[in-house]
């Protein structure tokens, strides 16, 4: 282009005169300078027409409007410029020559040439812009470094004295600095260093070390547990008092208390749970409770809790199980298990001849489950037979105290039979004779039949074989079927041998199913 304008300008002048060719100006001048600085740029024109004063002027690129120095060249001299340098100046200069009086002669203008003006860096400052310096974990950490002076800056930063590593969450720009998804190992001392430089030798520092700031992480507060005890006042008055509980969540937290029409109260502590104290009445459902906890960024919120008490009544009843080996004996504990009708808060107790037993002792180990049950886990032996009851009352009011029946325990009354065990066998055994005399009532019928003559003896049996059949429960007889088949199959091989050896056993287990338990009042 400017080969063209040169060629352009050679042929349109060489049409009027050579002497009224001006050449193209050349500046020239430092490079970089700092602010305020006095320099001086030269511009020199090569070729001019003789006679004619010429103009120099020099321009910001871009603006005519502006004239930032002129100089008047006689016979070719270079054009000074002093400049003393202002921040406009930074960017591309050009200079302009032109005939002071012959309008005849057109401008020519130089290169531009790039001046870099630098104001050295100063108070480098670090301005959170993500809000409070404490915040919870997860949001993104923003950081902007503000400097009071400085042109052409460039940042970096610092966390703990060292240089923040760039990774994909960690980004630095311009002079921000962004920390996605922040954990509690992102907290620090972030501090930026502003930095620029007039040349490689003139190099200018800011460290905004004055303004050191300690970014720690908070963590949330987690969704709160509720729960609430009865307690009994000197004045009779009953008072809930609602628990609110969370698990994480950096203090102070504010836990508030609603219902579900409105706002019941509130309360900042620097625990992670609070207790609210709540008129109640006794056996009246008062409505729904939630506790919601705030410790700054999001509100966390319980489930909804119903507020009833209700004392405990009804019977107490108090039942007992136990896992039984191959041969009918206990294995490992029996579980004793206490149960009231009624009560939303009922404490147990259990007692052994009379005795309590509280927590864990040689024999025994309580669980209280409430407000279900409470399990009294006992192993068999010596020291652990006696007499048992357990006793509920309402946890906050001790005067009310219903009993349970008690029980006499033993290794003995463990140890009998189950009685449902005993009726099969025995039902079993009951079928498998009459069976036996059916077939050998058959058996001589027939062969009477053959003879042709009837004894007593026979009808003797028959009339035995029916007494037995009567006393058989068919309902039993179904459940056993597997057994009655079993007992088909033994009959058809050795059917007096299978007869005669369970006599002596079942005329034992009939003898213990008589022995009742024996159970005190
Ligand atoms: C240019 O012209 C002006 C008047 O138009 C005159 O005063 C001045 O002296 C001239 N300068 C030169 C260098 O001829
Ligand atoms: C850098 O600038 C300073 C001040 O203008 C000057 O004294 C020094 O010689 C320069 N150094 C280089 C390497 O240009
Ligand atoms: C600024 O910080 C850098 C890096 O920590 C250190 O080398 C330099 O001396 C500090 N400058 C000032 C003026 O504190
Ligand atoms: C707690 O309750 C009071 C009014 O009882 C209210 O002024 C305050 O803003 C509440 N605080 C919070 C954190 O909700
Ligand atoms: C909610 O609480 C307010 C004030 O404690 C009470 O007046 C209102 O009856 C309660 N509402 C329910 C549904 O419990
Ligand atoms: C508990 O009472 C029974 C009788 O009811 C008695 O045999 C037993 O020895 C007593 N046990 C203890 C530890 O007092």
């Amino acid at each position: 282009m400017s080969v063209f304008v040169v060629i352009f300008a050679l042929c349109y002048c060489s049409k009027e005169s050579s002497a009224s060719v001006l050449g193209r100006p050349e500046l020239d001048g430092p490079a970089a300078a700092l602010l305020g600085d006095i320099i001086d740029l030269f511009c020199e024109v090569q070729t001019f027409p003789e006679d004619e004063s010429i103009l120099m002027l020099l321009f910001k690129e871009g603006d005519r409007t502006k004239i930032l120095a002129e100089y008047t060249s006689m016979n070719g001299e270079i054009a000074e410029f002093p400049l003393v340098v202002r921040s406009s100046h930074d960017g591309y200069l050009e200079c302009v020559a032109r005939a002071q009086n012959n309008t005849l002669i057109q401008p020519t203008v130089s290169d531009r040439h790039y001046l870099k003006v630098v104001d050295p860096v100063k108070g480098a400052e670090v301005v959170v812009q993500s809000g409070p310096v404490e915040f919870y974990g997860g949001k993104t950490l923003e950081l902007r470094c503000d400097v009071a002076a400085g042109t052409h800056v460039s940042y970096s930063w610092l966390v703990n004295g060292r240089p923040v590593s760039p990774s994909p969450l960690r980004n630095a720009a311009q002079n921000q600095l962004f920390i996605y998804r922040t954990t509690p190992q992102d907290s620090g001392s972030y501090m930026c260093v502003a930095t620029n430089q007039l040349n490689v030798t003139q190099v200018f520092t800011s460290n905004s070390s004055e303004v050191l700031i300690t970014v720690t992480v908070k963590e949330s507060v987690s969704n709160p547990d509720i729960s609430f005890t009865v307690l009994k006042e000197a004045t009779q008055d009953y008072y809930a008092l609602v628990t609110c509980r969370s698990t994480r969540g950096t203090p102070p937290i504010t836990f508030s208390l609603y219902n579900r029409t409105e706002f019941v109260t509130n309360k900042t502590v620097e625990e992670r749970n609070t207790a609210f104290m709540i008129p109640v009445v006794l056996g009246r459902h008062l409505g729904w409770l939630q506790c919601q906890a705030d410790n700054g960024d999001q509100i966390a919120y319980s489930p909804w809790m119903p507020l009833e008490v209700v004392p405990v009544g009804g019977p107490v009843t108090m039942r007992y199980d136990y896992d039984v080996g191959e041969n009918f004996a206990v294995i490992g504990e029996v579980r004793f298990y206490c149960k009231s009708a009624k009560g939303s808060h009922p404490r147990y107790q259990w007692f052994f001849n009379k005795t309590l037993l509280a927590g864990r002792g040689t024999f025994y180990r309580v669980v209280h489950q409430p407000p279900d049950q409470s399990i009294l886990f006992l192993t068999v032996g010596r020291s652990s037979a006696g007499t048992y009851h357990c006793e509920v009352s309402d946890s906050f009011d001790k005067t009310t105290v219903i009993r349970s029946e008690k029980r006499y325990l033993d290794k003995e009354v463990l140890n009998r039979l189950p009685i449902s065990v005993v009726a099969v066998v025995f039902g079993c055994f009951i079928f498998l004779v009459s069976m036996v005399s059916i077939c050998c009532c058959i058996g001589v019928v027939f062969r009477r039949r053959q003879y042709g003559e009837k004894s007593l003896w026979d009808l003797e049996m028959e009339h035995v074989v029916v007494a037995y059949d009567d006393k058989l429960d068919l309902e039993e007889y179904r459940e056993e079927a597997d057994v009655v088949k079993a007992a088909r199959i033994d009959e058809s091989d050795q059917e007096s041998e299978a007869s005669t050896d369970e006599w002596p056993q079942i005329a034992e287990e009939k003898k213990t199913l008589e022995d009742e338990p024996v159970e005190e009042p």
